[in-house]
C-alpha cells in the first residue's frame, strides 16, 4: 500500500511555531515519526509539505497520476479556505484522511469550517502529531476491506 501524507503552510515550523499549541516536535521529527511507523505496518510512504496552495493541489494530482492508494492531510490553514483542495480530492477520489495537530473544535470560529473534510473519510484532530499514525491506521484498514485490493 502507498500513502501519501501531505502537509500545508507553517506546518514545516512544527517545534517553532506556537509551542503550546502546536508541541515542542519539529517537522523533521514528524517526518522521522511517519516512516518508522510506515515501516512497521508494512506500508510504502512518502511525506510532502509546500506552503502554496497550488503546490498542494499538484501534489494531489501527482498521487493519482502515481497510483497512491490513500491520502494523510493536514492542510493547515488552507482548510478553512480552500475549495481547490477540496476539489482536487474530489478529482482524484482517493480516500483521504485529514489531520490536525490541534483540537480545531475548541479553537476560533474561523477555524470551525473546513472544507477538504466534505471529501474525507475521517478528520482526526487533537491528538497531536499521533494523529497522523492514527490516520495511516484508518487508510490501511479501509485498503484490506476493500476486497479489490
Ligand atoms: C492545524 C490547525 C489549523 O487551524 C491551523 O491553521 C494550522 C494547523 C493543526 O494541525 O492543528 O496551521 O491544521
Amino acid at each position: 500500500m502507498k500513502i501519501l501524507v501531505i502537509n500545508g503552510p507553517n506546518l514545516n515550523l512544527l517545534g517553532v511555531r506556537e509551542p503550546s499549541i502546536y508541541g515542542r516536535e519539529t517537522y523533521f521529527d514528524l517526518v522521522d515519526k511517519i516512516n518508522v511507523y510506515a515501516k512497521e505496518i508494512g506500508v510504502d510512504v512518502e511525506v510532502l509539505q509546500s506552503n502554496h496552495e497550488g503546490e498542494l493541489v499538484d501534489f494531489i494530482h501527482r498521487a493519482y497520476y502515481t497510483k497512491v492508494d490513500g491520502i494523510v492531510i493536514n492542510p493547515a490553514a488552507y482548510t478553512h479556505t480552500s475549495v481547490a483542495l477540496l476539489d482536487a480530492v474530489k478529482a482524484v477520489g482517493i480516500p483521504t484522511v485529514e489531520v490536525h495537530i490541534s483540537d480545531v473544535s475548541k479553537r476560533e470560529d474561523f477555524r470551525q469550517v473546513s472544507y477538504i473534510r466534505k471529501a474525507s473519510l475521517a478528520t482526526i484532530a487533537g491528538r497531536g502529531t499521533n494523529g497522523y499514525l492514527e490516520a495511516m491506521d484508518l487508510l490501511l484498514k479501509e485498503y484490506k476491506n476493500d476486497s479489490s485490493n
